[in-house]
C-alpha cells in the first residue's frame, strides 16, 4: 500500500511569500516548462516546479530545508518561458526572502528590517549610536584645522566596542542561521543512497572556488549581463573588508596609526599601508560601480532583471549609498573641506555599521545561505553534470487577465 503523507499547510507563510513579491505563484498549473528550461537545475527532482507547488500549498518546512532555492540564480529564464505568467524566478526570490526570516535569529529583526515602514528608523539607529559615541568622547563639535578622522570619532573603547559588538552579533546570528539551515536541509533533502557526494570539507572548498568567480551567472540567458557588476561588487566588498582589517592590524598589532600609508612609519610599513590604500580605493570603486550598475539595470532593463521587491531595492540602495559616501569621504578630504568631510564620514560610517550589523537579516544573508546550500548540494552529490546553454526567450505573449487569489 502506498504511504499516506500528511500535508501541513502554513497559510501565514504563503501570505509572506505573496507580500515578498511572489503574488503570481497561484497561476502555476504545474506544466514543468520552468524546470525544463532552467540550466542550473539537476536532472533528479529539478527546480523550480516543485517549489511552486510547495509555495502554493504553504509547505514551509520543505522550502526552508530546500537547498535548491539557493542554487537558483534568479536569471529569469523560467519566467520568460512560463506559459501562465506565474513568474517562477520572482517567486523563488520571494521564497528566499521569506526563508531568511524563518532562519533568522531572532526572527523579529529580519521581519522588521525587510518592511518599508520600519526600515528608515532602523537605518537611522547606527547614526544615533555613533552620535552617543561622539557625545561620550566630547567630540560632537566643529573641528577646525587639518582633517583627522580621529578628531570626530576617536578610537575609544566605546567606539571600537560598538563595532565589535555589531560585527560579533552578525557572526552569531549568521552562524545560528547556517546551523538551522543545515539541520533543515538534512531533514528535508537527505542524500540519495547512490549519489556520489564529497566530504564536507572538500565540498566547502569546491563551493568557495565556484562562488569566487560566480561562473554560473554566465549560464543565464535573460539576466546574464549581471555577471560583471556582481563580480565588481563582490571583489569591491572583499577588498574594502581586507583594507579595514589590514588598517586595524597595523594600528593594534604594530602601533602604526592611520593615515594609510603613514609617512612616519618604517619603509616596510609604508609599503604595506600603500598596498591597503590602493586596495581600499579599488574596493570603493568596485562597490560603487557594481551596485550602481545593478541598480540601473533593475530600473531600465526590467525585461531582463524581472520584478524587484523592497527586499532587492533596500539591499542594493544601502550598498550603493555606502560606496558613494565612502568615495565622497575620500574626495572631500583631498579638498580639505572640513565642513563637508566630517558629516560625509559620519554618514558613511553609519551606513557601514548598518550594513554589517544587518548582514544576517537582509538580502545580504545570501552570502551565508548560498554558500551553505552550495556546500550541502556538493556534499550530497546534488549537482548539475553539464550546464547547457540557455534557450532564447520566446516572442512576447499577451498578458493573462488578473486573477482573484
Ligand atoms: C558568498 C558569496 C556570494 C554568492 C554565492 C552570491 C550569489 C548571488 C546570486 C546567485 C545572486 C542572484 C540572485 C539574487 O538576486 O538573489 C546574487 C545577487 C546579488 N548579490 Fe550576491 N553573492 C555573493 C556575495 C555577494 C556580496 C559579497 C555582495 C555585496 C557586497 C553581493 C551582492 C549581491 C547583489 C546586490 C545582488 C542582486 C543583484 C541584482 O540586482 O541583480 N553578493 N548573488
Ligand atoms: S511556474 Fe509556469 S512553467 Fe513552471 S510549472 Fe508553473 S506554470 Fe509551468
Ligand atoms: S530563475 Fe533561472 S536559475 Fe532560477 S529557477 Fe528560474 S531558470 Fe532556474
Amino acid at each position: 500500500m502506498s504511504k499516506i503523507e500528511r500535508v501541513d499547510p502554513d497559510l501565514k507563510f504563503v501570505r509572506k511569500i505573496v507580500e515578498n513579491g511572489g503574488g503570481s505563484v497561484k497561476r502555476c498549473y504545474q506544466c514543468a516548462t520552468c524546470s525544463v528550461v532552467c540550466t542550473l537545475s539537476p536532472k533528479d527532482k529539478p527546480f523550480p516546479r516543485k517549489e511552486m507547488l510547495w509555495a502554493q500549498w504553504g509547505l514551509k518546512d520543505r522550502l526552508v530545508g530546500d537547498p535548491d532555492i539557493w542554487l537558483c540564480h534568479h536569471c529569469g529564464d523560467c519566467t520568460v518561458h512560463c506559459p501562465r505568467g506565474a513568474k517562477p524566478g520572482e517567486t523563488l526570490q520571494a521564497i528566499r526572502a521569506s526563508v531568511i526570516s524563518e532562519l533568522s535569529f531572532p526572527k523579529a529583526i529580519a521581519e522588521a528590517v525587510n518592511k518599508p515602514q520600519y526600515f528608515p528608523a532602523l537605518l537611522l539607529l547606527p547614526m544615533l549610536l555613533l552620535g552617543v559615541t561622539m557625545w561620550e568622547a566630547g567630540t560632537l563639535k566643529a573641528h577646525p584645522g587639518p582633517i583627522i578622522w580621529g578628531n570626530l570619532l576617536p578610537h575609544s573603547v566605546f567606539f571600537e566596542g560598538m563595532f565589535m559588538l555589531l560585527m560579533g552579533w552578525s557572526v552569531v546570528a549568521g552562524g545560528v542561521g547556517i546551523v538551522r539551515q543545515w539541520q533543515h536541509m538534512k531533514r528535508m533533502c537527505p542524500a540519495d543512497k547512490d549519489a556520489k557526494g564529497l566530504p564536507i570539507g572538500a565540498a566547502f572548498v569546491q563551493a568557495v572556488k565556484e562562488l569566487l568567480w560566480h561562473s554560473r551567472f554566465e549560464a543565464c540567458g535573460q539576466n546574464r549581463a549581471r555577471t560583471w557588476p556582481h563580480r565588481l561588487l563582490f571583489f569591491g566588498f572583499l577588498s574594502a573588508m581586507i583594507t579595514a582589517g589590514g588598517a586595524a592590524i597595523l594600528e593594534k598589532a604594530f602601533h602604526i596609526p592611520p593615515p594609510l600609508p603613514n609617512p612616519d612609519a618604517a619603509a616596510w610599513a609604508y609599503a604595506v599601508g600603500m598596498f591597503f590604500k590602493i586596495l581600499g580605493i579599488l574596493g570603493a570603486v568596485g562597490l560603487l560601480v557594481g551596485s550602481g550598475w545593478l541598480l540601473n539595470r533593475r530600473m531600465v532593463n526590467q525585461d531582463q532583471t524581472g520584478d524587484s521587491s523592497f527586499f532587492d531595492w533596500a539591499f542594493l540602495g544601502v550598498l550603493f549609498a555606502t560606496g558613494l559616501t565612502g568615495t565622497l569621504t575620500y574626495i572631500v578630504r583631498l579638498t580639505n573641506n572640513a565642513t563637508l568631510a566630517y558629516p560625509t564620514y559620519f554618514v558613511h560610517l553609519s551606513l557601514v555599521a548598518f550594513l554589517l550589523s544587518t548582514i544576517a537579516y537582509t538580502k545580504f544573508a545570501h552570502v551565508f545561505y548560498r554558500t551553505t546550500a552550495m556546500t550541502y548540494a556538493l556534499h550530497i552529490g546534488r549537482t548539475v553534470e553539464e550546464i547547457c546553454p540557455a534557450l532564447p526567450a520566446p516572442p512576447p505573449q499577451p498578458a493573462l487577465p488578473e486573477q482573484a487569489s
